[in-house]
Formats: structure tokens, C-alpha cells, sequence
């Protein structure tokens, strides 16, 4: 398996939580290693640009006043296939969905608050990485 980045976020209901640690900690027991990381409080605009590619979905307005709701924890992670890793660990995107053990079914309370966000593909995951780190912010092992 290729070694691969993703960029993955912890969002407001996860944050307000306090399971930041809990959650990274799931990371690195799975083999994914954080090598950027930054807290951030999104401007709408900022949010919207990140969810570009679902502007015309019904659920559009509400992920995005969730996602500026609170502060979110936004990071690198790198490892084998660490793209379906991650998504692995998180679980479906419906917390009533996912299963046993995964980050969503242990932390989310419901698809419009689900606790996490993870890069889809490889394409999203370069594009998603480079909207907030600069190649200067990512440390590599
Ligand atoms: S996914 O995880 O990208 O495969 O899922 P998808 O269904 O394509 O959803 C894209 C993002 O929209 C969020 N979402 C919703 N938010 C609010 N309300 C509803 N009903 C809803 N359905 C989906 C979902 O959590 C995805 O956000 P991210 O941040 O990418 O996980």
C-alpha cells in the first residue's frame, strides 16, 4: 500500500466534547502519524470554500453554520492507505450507520453533527490539504 496524506477535521460538536485527544489517539493506534495540525474558528467564507463541491445539496446551509459554529481541529495525517484508513476509523456518515468502535458511532450525535471529516480520494485529499497548510506546515517523518 502507498503512503498517502489525508486531511482530516475535527469538527465544533467533537471540540466542544473534549475528545480531541481521544480521537487522535484512535489515529496513531491506527497506524496514521499527524505531522500538521492547526486549530482554527472558520469564517463563513472559508467554510463554503471548503464545501464548494456540495453547494447544490439540500443540506449545504446547515453543514455549513455547523461547521462555523465553534472552534475545529483541522490536521494532517500520513500512513499506509492512511485515506481509507482514516475513513475506517471514522465510520459511516451517519453515526446510526457506523460501526462499533468508530469515531462517529462513538462521538457523533447525528449526520448534521458527526464529529469528523476525512478526504474521500486522493485528488480531494491534495486539494483539501493545500486549502489550509502550506507545504511549509506539513512535517514529514
Ligand atoms: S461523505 O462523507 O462525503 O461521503 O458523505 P456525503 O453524503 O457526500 O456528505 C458530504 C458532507 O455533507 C455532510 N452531510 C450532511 N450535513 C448536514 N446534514 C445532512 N443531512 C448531511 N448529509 C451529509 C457529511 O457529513 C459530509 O461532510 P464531511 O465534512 O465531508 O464529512
Amino acid at each position: 500500500m502507498a503512503l498517502e496524506r489525508t486531511l482530516s477535521i475535527i469538527k465544533p460538536d467533537a471540540v466542544a466534547k473534549n475528545v480531541i485527544g481521544e480521537i487522535y489517539s484512535r489515529f496513531e493506534k491506527g497506524g496514521l502519524k499527524v505531522v500538521a495540525s492547526k486549530m482554527k474558528h472558520l469564517s463563513r467564507k472559508e467554510a463554503e470554500g471548503f464545501y464548494a463541491v456540495h453547494r447544490e445539496r439540500p443540506f449545504f446551509n446547515a453543514l455549513v453554520e455547523f461547521m462555523i459554529s465553534g472552534p475545529v481541529m483541522i490536521q494532517v495525517l500520513e500512513g499506509e492507505g492512511a485515506i481509507a484508513k482514516n475513513r475506517e476509523l471514522m465510520g459511516a456518515t451517519n453515526p446510526k450507520d457506523a460501526a462499533a468502535g468508530t469515531i462517529r458511532a462513538d462521538f457523533a450525535d447525528s449526520i448534521d453533527a458527526n464529529a469528523v471529516h476525512g478526504s474521500d480520494a486522493p485528488e480531494t485529499a491534495a486539494v483539501e490539504i493545500a486549502y489550509f497548510f502550506a507545504s511549509t506546515e506539513i512535517f514529514s517523518r
